[in-house]
C-alpha cells in the first residue's frame, strides 16, 4: 500500500501569514491562517515592508499552531513546501526562508509552489471527484486569468487581465465610494442593497483576445461618473453604483468563462482567487453552468482567500511527480504560471 503523504505548508506571499497540513493533497488536518487586514487597513492597502515584519514576527508560531492541530510532529511530515512566487519580494522571502531552514534542519524535501496553482488546487480539498481536465477562472486581488487546467500542474493561460486585476479593481472602486479596504468584501455587501442595472458602465473588449481582460476603463469610467455627479452636486447612490459596478465585473467574467466552455468543450469549471467569493460571481456562473449542464466547482470563502491549505493541496501533486527544490530556492515576485 502506499505511504500517507503529508506536507506541511507555508504561505506568506501577501498580507497572510499562514500555515497547514495536507494529507495525500486533499484531506486538511489544519489549516491557520493570520491575517494582517487589520494593520493594512490602517493605510488602505497592503504595506510590504509592514506585511514582511508581521510574517517575521509571526510565521514560527503559525506553523507551530498548524502541527498542534493536526496532532502531528514535524518529524511526521513527508515534505515541506512553500509558495515562492508570484506575490511581494519581501513578503515571499519569509516564507521560503523559513521554509528551506525546517527542511534543511530535519532532511525533507522541499517543494516550492505557485502561488496561483495553489488558488487553483484549493477546489480539490472539497471536491474530491474533481480531476483535471478542466477550466478555472482566476480571479485575485493580483490576477485575473483564464485558465484550461490540462493536468495537475498543467496549464494553458487562455486569456489574462491587461491591467487592473478583477480584484484591484473591486478595492479600487471601493476606495473611491469610501467603504474602505479590502474592498471586495465590502463592495460585495453593499450591492446587495442596490440595482444593478442603474447605471451602464462599459465591458472593456480586447481587439487581439476574445480572452484577455480590461479592468482599468471600467474603474475610470465608475471614477468619472463620481466626479461628474460632485461636480453637478448630484447625490450618488453608494449601492446602486456598487451593484453596476459589479455587475459590470461579474459578466465580463462570465462571458469570457462561457466562451472558454463552449471554444473546449468543457464539462468542468472551476473558479479560485479571493474574489472567487463574490456572491454575485457564484451565482451567475452557477445559473449559466447549470443550463449548459457544466459541472461548477467552487472552494468556501476561507479557501478562496489566500491560505496555505491550498499550497498544501498543490505541493501534493508535484512531490508525486517528482518536484524537488535545492537550497537554492528564491522567492520569485512574478513567476510565471507552469514554470519551475
Ligand atoms: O486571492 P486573494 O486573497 O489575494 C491575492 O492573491 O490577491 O484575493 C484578494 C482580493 C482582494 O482584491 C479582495 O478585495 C477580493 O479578493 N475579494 C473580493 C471578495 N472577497 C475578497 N472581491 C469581490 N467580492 C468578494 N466577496
Ligand atoms: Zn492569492
Amino acid at each position: 500500500m502506499k505511504e500517507d503523504v503529508y506536507i506541511l505548508a507555508i504561505e506568506s506571499s501577501c498580507d497572510e501569514t499562514a500555515a497547514a497540513v495536507v494529507k495525500n493533497g486533499r484531506e486538511v488536518l489544519s489549516n491557520v491562517i493570520s491575517s494582517q487586514i487589520d494593520i493594512h487597513t490602517l493605510y488602505g492597502g497592503v504595506v510590504p515592508e509592514i506585511a514582511s515584519r508581521k510574517h517575521t514576527e509571526r510565521i514560527n508560531q503559525v506553523i507551530e499552531q498548524a502541527l498542534e492541530e493536526a496532532g502531528m510532529t514535524l518529524e511526521e511530515m513527508t515534505a515541506i513546501a512553500v509558495t515562492y512566487g508570484p506575490g511581494l519580494v519581501g513578503a515571499l522571502l519569509v516564507g521560503v526562508a523559513e521554509a528551506k531552514a525546517i527542511a534543511f534542519a530535519t532532511g525533507k524535501p522541499l517543494v516550492g509552489v505557485h502561488h496561483i496553482e495553489g488558488h487553483i488546487a484549493a477546489n480539490f480539498i472539497e471536491h474530491p471527484e474533481l480531476e483535471p481536465p478542466f477550466l478555472c477562472l482566476v480571479v485575485s486581488g493580483g490576477h485575473t486569468h483564464l485558465v484550461r487546467v490540462k493536468d495537475y500542474g498543467v496549464f494553458e493561460i487562455l486569456g489574462r487581465t491587461r491591467d487592473d486585476a478583477a480584484g484591484e479593481a473591486f478595492d479600487k472602486v471601493a476606495r473611491a465610494i469610501g467603504l474602505g479596504y479590502p474592498g471586495g468584501p465590502k463592495i460585495d455587501r453593499k450591492a446587495k442593497e442596490g440595482n444593478p442595472l442603474a447605471i451602464t458602465f462599459p465591458r472593456a473588449k480586447v481587439a487581439d483576445n476574445a480572452y484577455d481582460f480590461s479592468f482599468s476603463g471600467l474603474k475610470s469610467a465608475v471614477l468619472n461618473y463620481l466626479n461628474h455627479a460632485k461636480m453637478m452636486g448630484e447625490e450618488v447612490n453608494d449601492a446602486d453604483l456598487a451593484a453596476s459596478f459589479q455587475h459590470a465585473v461579474v459578466e465580463v467574467l462570465v462571458s469570457h468563462a462561457m466562451e472558454g466552455v463552449k471554444e473546449y468543450g468543457a464539462d468542468k469549471l472551476a473558479i479560485a482567487g479571493g474574489v472567487a467569493s463574490n456572491t454575485a460571481l457564484r451565482a451567475r456562473l452557477e445559473e449559466e453552468c447549470q443550463k449548459r449542464g457544466v459541472a461548477f466547482y467552487r472552494p468556501s470563502p476561507i479557501l478562496c482567500t489566500d491560505n496555505a491549505a491550498m499550497i498544501g493541496a498543490a505541493a501534493y501533486y508535484e512531490y508525486e511527480k517528482g518536484v524537488r527544490h535545492g537550497w537554492d530556492l528564491n522567492a520569485i515576485p512574478n513567476l510565471k504560471l507552469g514554470e519551475r
